[in-house]
Protein backbone atom coordinates (compact mmCIF):
# COMPACT_ATOMS: atom_id res chain seq x y z
CA UNK A 1 0.00 0.00 0.00
CA UNK A 2 1.74 3.26 -0.82
CA UNK A 3 0.05 6.91 0.13
CA UNK A 4 -0.80 8.97 -3.34
CA UNK A 5 -2.94 11.96 -3.37
CA UNK A 6 -6.56 11.86 -3.26
CA UNK A 7 -7.49 12.36 -6.81
CA UNK A 8 -5.05 9.46 -7.90
CA UNK A 9 -7.13 7.44 -4.96
CA UNK A 10 -10.96 8.46 -6.22
CA UNK A 11 -9.63 8.05 -9.97
CA UNK A 12 -9.09 3.52 -8.76
CA UNK A 13 -12.35 3.44 -7.46
CA UNK A 14 -15.16 5.84 -8.87
CA UNK A 15 -15.78 3.84 -12.07
CA UNK A 16 -17.48 2.07 -13.98
CA UNK A 17 -20.48 3.80 -12.63
CA UNK A 18 -23.92 3.74 -13.88
CA UNK A 19 -25.36 6.98 -15.26
CA UNK A 20 -28.72 8.33 -14.54
CA UNK A 21 -30.35 11.46 -15.53
CA UNK A 22 -31.95 14.31 -13.02
CA UNK A 23 -35.28 15.82 -14.77
CA UNK A 24 -37.26 18.99 -13.76
CA UNK A 25 -38.76 21.94 -14.89
CA UNK A 26 -38.67 25.78 -14.90
CA UNK A 27 -41.34 27.93 -14.49
CA UNK A 28 -42.33 27.78 -18.32
CA UNK A 29 -42.50 24.18 -17.58
CA UNK A 30 -39.46 23.23 -20.11
CA UNK A 31 -38.11 20.59 -18.67
CA UNK A 32 -34.38 20.25 -18.36
CA UNK A 33 -31.84 17.22 -18.27
CA UNK A 34 -28.62 16.43 -16.24
CA UNK A 35 -26.78 13.49 -16.62
CA UNK A 36 -25.71 12.40 -13.13
CA UNK A 37 -23.03 9.40 -12.02
CA UNK A 38 -23.34 10.89 -7.96
CA UNK A 39 -26.44 8.58 -6.67
CA UNK A 40 -27.01 6.10 -4.32
CA UNK A 41 -30.36 4.37 -2.66
CA UNK A 42 -30.74 5.58 0.71
CA UNK A 43 -33.86 4.09 2.32
CA UNK A 44 -36.03 0.89 0.84
CA UNK A 45 -39.18 1.62 2.61
CA UNK A 46 -40.20 4.14 1.85
CA UNK A 47 -38.14 3.96 -1.29
CA UNK A 48 -35.73 6.82 -1.27
CA UNK A 49 -32.50 8.00 -3.69
CA UNK A 50 -29.79 10.99 -3.65
CA UNK A 51 -28.20 12.29 -6.17
CA UNK A 52 -25.45 15.03 -5.63
CA UNK A 53 -25.49 18.03 -8.02
CA UNK A 54 -23.15 20.74 -8.17
CA UNK A 55 -23.97 24.43 -7.11
CA UNK A 56 -23.27 25.83 -10.48
CA UNK A 57 -25.68 23.55 -12.95
CA UNK A 58 -29.17 25.14 -13.95
CA UNK A 59 -30.46 21.62 -12.29
CA UNK A 60 -29.22 22.97 -8.90
CA UNK A 61 -31.19 25.89 -8.90
CA UNK A 62 -34.50 23.98 -10.31
CA UNK A 63 -34.48 21.20 -8.00
CA UNK A 64 -34.36 23.85 -5.10
CA UNK A 65 -37.53 25.69 -7.13
CA UNK A 66 -39.33 22.70 -8.83
CA UNK A 67 -38.92 20.41 -5.56
CA UNK A 68 -39.84 16.83 -7.79
CA UNK A 69 -37.46 14.93 -10.28
CA UNK A 70 -38.18 12.29 -12.54
CA UNK A 71 -34.66 9.84 -12.23
CA UNK A 72 -34.18 7.93 -15.78
CA UNK A 73 -31.58 5.42 -16.99
CA UNK A 74 -30.45 5.42 -20.35
CA UNK A 75 -29.64 2.70 -22.81
CA UNK A 76 -26.26 2.28 -24.71
CA UNK A 77 -28.19 4.35 -27.91
CA UNK A 78 -28.45 6.85 -26.13
CA UNK A 79 -24.69 8.33 -25.64
CA UNK A 80 -24.91 11.17 -27.70
CA UNK A 81 -27.50 12.68 -26.13
CA UNK A 82 -26.26 12.12 -22.99
CA UNK A 83 -23.48 13.52 -23.45
CA UNK A 84 -24.80 16.59 -25.10
CA UNK A 85 -27.15 17.00 -21.86
CA UNK A 86 -24.43 16.53 -19.78
CA UNK A 87 -21.84 19.16 -21.94
CA UNK A 88 -24.57 22.10 -22.31
CA UNK A 89 -26.67 24.15 -19.39
CA UNK A 90 -30.57 24.21 -19.92
CA UNK A 91 -29.69 28.10 -19.47
CA UNK A 92 -29.06 27.81 -23.32
CA UNK A 93 -30.43 24.80 -24.76
CA UNK A 94 -33.52 23.34 -24.71
CA UNK A 95 -32.50 19.50 -24.25
CA UNK A 96 -35.79 17.90 -25.21
CA UNK A 97 -35.88 19.81 -28.31
CA UNK A 98 -31.74 18.85 -29.05
CA UNK A 99 -32.41 15.71 -28.14
CA UNK A 100 -35.43 14.66 -29.78
CA UNK A 101 -35.69 12.86 -27.03
CA UNK A 102 -39.69 12.18 -26.34
CA UNK A 103 -41.40 13.54 -22.99
CA UNK A 104 -44.16 11.12 -21.26
CA UNK A 105 -46.37 12.83 -19.04
CA UNK A 106 -45.74 11.57 -14.91
CA UNK A 107 -48.57 10.56 -13.09
CA UNK A 108 -47.38 11.60 -9.54
CA UNK A 109 -45.11 14.47 -10.39
CA UNK A 110 -45.27 17.66 -12.98
CA UNK A 111 -41.35 16.52 -14.78
CA UNK A 112 -41.90 14.51 -17.43
CA UNK A 113 -40.81 10.78 -17.65
CA UNK A 114 -38.25 9.73 -21.14
CA UNK A 115 -40.17 7.57 -23.05
CA UNK A 116 -36.11 6.12 -24.63
CA UNK A 117 -35.00 5.17 -21.44
CA UNK A 118 -34.53 1.74 -19.61
CA UNK A 119 -36.06 3.13 -16.67
CA UNK A 120 -37.76 6.03 -14.70
CA UNK A 121 -38.42 6.77 -11.29
CA UNK A 122 -40.65 9.45 -9.63
CA UNK A 123 -39.45 11.39 -7.19
CA UNK A 124 -40.38 13.78 -4.73
CA UNK A 125 -37.99 15.89 -2.66
CA UNK A 126 -37.88 15.42 0.62
CA UNK A 127 -34.40 16.69 2.15
CA UNK A 128 -31.28 18.46 0.99
CA UNK A 129 -27.51 18.37 2.53
CA UNK A 130 -24.85 20.88 1.24
CA UNK A 131 -21.53 18.76 1.10
CA UNK A 132 -19.18 21.26 -0.11
CA UNK A 133 -19.48 22.08 -3.78
CA UNK A 134 -22.38 19.86 -4.13
CA UNK A 135 -25.74 19.35 -2.61
CA UNK A 136 -27.64 16.51 -2.09
CA UNK A 137 -31.05 16.18 -3.00
CA UNK A 138 -32.89 13.04 -1.08
CA UNK A 139 -35.99 12.35 -3.24
CA UNK A 140 -38.93 9.36 -2.16
CA UNK A 141 -39.62 7.28 -5.27
CA UNK A 142 -43.52 7.54 -5.78
CA UNK A 143 -43.79 5.57 -8.74
CA UNK A 144 -41.43 3.55 -11.43
CA UNK A 145 -41.39 2.21 -14.90
CA UNK A 146 -39.43 0.21 -17.11
CA UNK A 147 -39.21 -0.15 -21.03
CA UNK A 148 -39.96 -3.87 -22.42
CA UNK A 149 -36.75 -4.04 -24.30
CA UNK A 150 -33.88 -5.87 -23.24
CA UNK A 151 -31.06 -2.48 -24.64
CA UNK A 152 -27.66 -2.86 -22.48
CA UNK A 153 -27.73 0.35 -20.32
CA UNK A 154 -25.30 3.50 -20.11
CA UNK A 155 -22.46 3.60 -17.62
CA UNK A 156 -19.78 6.02 -17.61
CA UNK A 157 -15.96 4.08 -17.89
CA UNK A 158 -12.50 5.00 -17.16
CA UNK A 159 -9.03 3.36 -18.13
CA UNK A 160 -9.73 0.30 -16.42
CA UNK A 161 -10.45 -2.58 -18.62
CA UNK A 162 -13.31 -5.01 -19.26
CA UNK A 163 -15.83 -2.95 -21.41
CA UNK A 164 -16.92 -2.26 -24.53
CA UNK A 165 -15.83 1.38 -24.73
CA UNK A 166 -18.50 3.61 -26.72
CA UNK A 167 -15.99 6.73 -26.67
CA UNK A 168 -16.89 9.70 -25.81
CA UNK A 169 -15.58 13.93 -25.25
CA UNK A 170 -14.80 16.16 -23.01
CA UNK A 171 -13.18 13.33 -19.90
CA UNK A 172 -16.49 11.48 -20.07
CA UNK A 173 -15.91 8.01 -21.29
CA UNK A 174 -19.03 5.27 -21.77
CA UNK A 175 -19.50 1.55 -22.15
CA UNK A 176 -22.57 -0.22 -21.87
CA UNK A 177 -23.75 -3.31 -19.16
CA UNK A 178 -26.29 -5.52 -19.63
CA UNK A 179 -28.97 -5.72 -16.39
C1 LIG B 1 -21.56 10.91 -17.48
C2 LIG B 1 -21.77 12.21 -16.74
C3 LIG B 1 -21.92 12.22 -15.37
C4 LIG B 1 -22.11 13.42 -14.66
N1 LIG B 1 -22.31 13.38 -13.29
C5 LIG B 1 -22.61 14.53 -12.63
C6 LIG B 1 -22.95 14.49 -11.23
O1 LIG B 1 -23.03 13.43 -10.61
N2 LIG B 1 -23.23 15.67 -10.61
C7 LIG B 1 -23.20 16.88 -11.27
O2 LIG B 1 -23.46 17.93 -10.64
N3 LIG B 1 -22.88 16.95 -12.60
C8 LIG B 1 -22.61 15.81 -13.28
N4 LIG B 1 -22.32 15.85 -14.63
C9 LIG B 1 -22.23 17.16 -15.30
C10 LIG B 1 -23.61 17.71 -15.69
O3 LIG B 1 -24.40 16.72 -16.32
C11 LIG B 1 -23.40 18.91 -16.64
O4 LIG B 1 -22.69 19.94 -15.99
C12 LIG B 1 -24.71 19.45 -17.26
O5 LIG B 1 -24.38 20.18 -18.43
C13 LIG B 1 -25.50 20.34 -16.31
O6 LIG B 1 -26.67 20.76 -16.96
P1 LIG B 1 -27.64 21.90 -16.38
O7 LIG B 1 -26.81 23.16 -16.23
O8 LIG B 1 -28.72 22.02 -17.41
O9 LIG B 1 -28.14 21.42 -15.06
C14 LIG B 1 -22.13 14.67 -15.36
C15 LIG B 1 -21.99 14.66 -16.77
C16 LIG B 1 -21.82 13.45 -17.45
C17 LIG B 1 -21.71 13.47 -18.96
Amino acid sequence: MKKVNIQEAKERCARPERICMAITLDEKGTPDIIPLGWKMWTSGEPPMVAISVAHARYSHQLLHECKEFVLAWPGEDMSRGVLLCGTKSGRDVDKIAATGWTPLPSTEIRPPLIEECSVNLECKLVSTLDTGDHTIFVGEIVAGYVSEDDRRMLISIGEEEGYDSLGGRGGYRFGAVRR
